[in-house]
């Protein structure tokens, strides 16, 4: 993944989701499929309360699929 900001989400409780781990996604922060034949695979998780959340699109969260500030490291 390149270098990319979080991107701002609200998440549904009891929704499930799959957050993209690829960076080849066109609906990212979540998975659209593209990485299929990569090897990579979305993290799915089901939220458990309504969040603003911001969401990892660069790919070095130690934290997924929450930003843990990792693209502001060099
Ligand atoms: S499109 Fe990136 S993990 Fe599915």
């Amino acid at each position: 993944m390149s270098d990319k900001s979080p991107i701002k989400t609200d998440l549904v409780a009891g929704a499930t989701y799959a957050w993209c781990r690829c960076g080849q996604s066109k609906s990212a922060p979540f998975c659209d499929g593209s990485h299929r034949g990569s090897g990579v695979s979305p993290m799915v998780f089901k939220q458990e309360t309504n969040e603003a959340a911001w969401l990892c699109a660069c790919g070095r969260t130690g934290n997924g699929p929450r930003c843990d500030g990792s693209h502001n490291k060099s």
